[in-house]
């Protein structure tokens, strides 16, 4: 069955066209062990990003590396900004998690002050720009600032830029990690080229820890079709920029749209939104209730640190797809107010 599916933030346009070819033309080579480090891929990734290759290692998904640096640095706490992804400082190890609030009435913008207070030696600090599900961006200077304090109290600072690909003015730190030794950056090629099921992922670090890093994790971890399809769709670099453009385009559709049925919306720069129906009295469930019987799916939010019951979050898709979904938003609101007043 087809659902329209608003909870995942995969790529809207789906993967470049150049990927299925791509595939094909790998198939074969699914009886042979792939490159154990995915060279040719590593090279075009790193021309990409702009990174010595050196500085490279690629992962089965972000997701993969996110595990393996908390288990690889067994850091005496990992501290996150919250709300975010679940699964930083998840593995073997399971250590303290120490959970910065960011303040709902700043729009949970990232600030320096509270890192600041207290980050200490060995800690391993994880935040995601744009992080999820806030979708809100962090200036690079922000970054950097976060970074340099890592450096000077003796903890890493990781940065998950898995949604960064769709950002218009994008903040990346991934060139900087040349000059801040305790900066690490995480990235995720599934999300971007839309292959969530083949999985990719890649991270950027110094030259020695990203060779340590390597050493520590087990050889062909990126299997023959997820390098080729990443090496096709990084060779479509239009597909990405009309990625961008409509990802902006669509999230601004969204939003004002949202925003007039009564919706408050977090400025967010990703390819989705976060959303809260306080004031209107819509809670996710609620929502979720009408929507999904009509084949609609959305990302309710209670599972995430400090969001209760009324935040919501949705992927940005395609005009037709973000009109259905505004369409019958307006239809739930509708039958909501019509049961309010019988
Ligand atoms: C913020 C963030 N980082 C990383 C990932 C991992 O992505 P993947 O393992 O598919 O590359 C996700 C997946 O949802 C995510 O939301």
């Amino acid at each position: 069955e087809a659902f329209i599916d608003f909870s995942a933030n995969i790529n809207p346009l789906g993967p470049s066209p150049q990927v299925w070819p791509a595939l094909q033309a790998a198939l074969p080579r699914i009886v042979h062990y792939p490159c154990p480090e995915g060279r040719e891929l590593k090279e075009k990734l790193a021309g990409h990003l702009g990174v010595p290759v050196e500085q490279l290692v690629l992962g089965n998904g972000g997701a993969e590396l996110i595990y393996a640096l908390t288990n690889f640095f067994a850091p005496g706490r990992v501290v996150v900004s919250s709300p975010t992804f679940g699964e930083y400082g998840r593995g073997i190890l399971h250590p303290p998690m120490v959970r910065i609030k960011l303040d709902a009435g700043k729009n949970f913008a990232l600030e320096p002050a509270p890192f600041e207070k207290l980050v200490q030696a060995g800690d391993l600090i994880f935040i995601g720009n744009p992080n999820n599900p806030t979708g809100v961006l962090t200036p690079r200077e922000v970054v950097l600032q976060l970074a340099s304090l890592a450096g000077d109290r003796g903890a890493t600072l990781v940065v998950d830029e898995a949604f960064m690909d769709f950002v218009e003015h994008d903040q990346s730190v991934a060139r900087d990690v040349s000059s801040h030794s305790s900066l690490v950056v995480v990235g995720s090629l599934t999300k971007v080229f839309a292959i969530p099921g083949l999985r990719l992922g890649y991270l950027v670090a110094a030259k020695e820890l990203a060779r340590n890093l390597e050493q520590a994790l087990p050889p062909w971890r990126v299997n023959a079709l997820a390098q080729a399809a990443g090496l096709a769709s990084l060779a479509d670099s239009e597909h990405l920029a009309a990625t961008r453009r409509i990802v902006a385009r669509e999230r601004q559709f969204l939003a004002e749209r949202l925003q007039h049925l009564g919706f408050s919306v977090i400025p967010g720069q990703a390819n989705f939104l976060l959303l809260h129906g306080r004031a209107l009295g819509v809670t996710g469930e609620a929502l979720q209730g009408f929507l999904g019987p009509k084949g609609v799916l959305i990302r309710l939010c209670h599972s995430f640190d400090h969001l209760d019951e009324y935040f919501i979050r949705i992927a940005v898709r395609g005009r037709q797809e973000n009109e259905k979904l505004v369409s019958l938003i307006r239809d739930f609101l509708r039958e909501k107010e019509g049961q309010g007043c019988g």
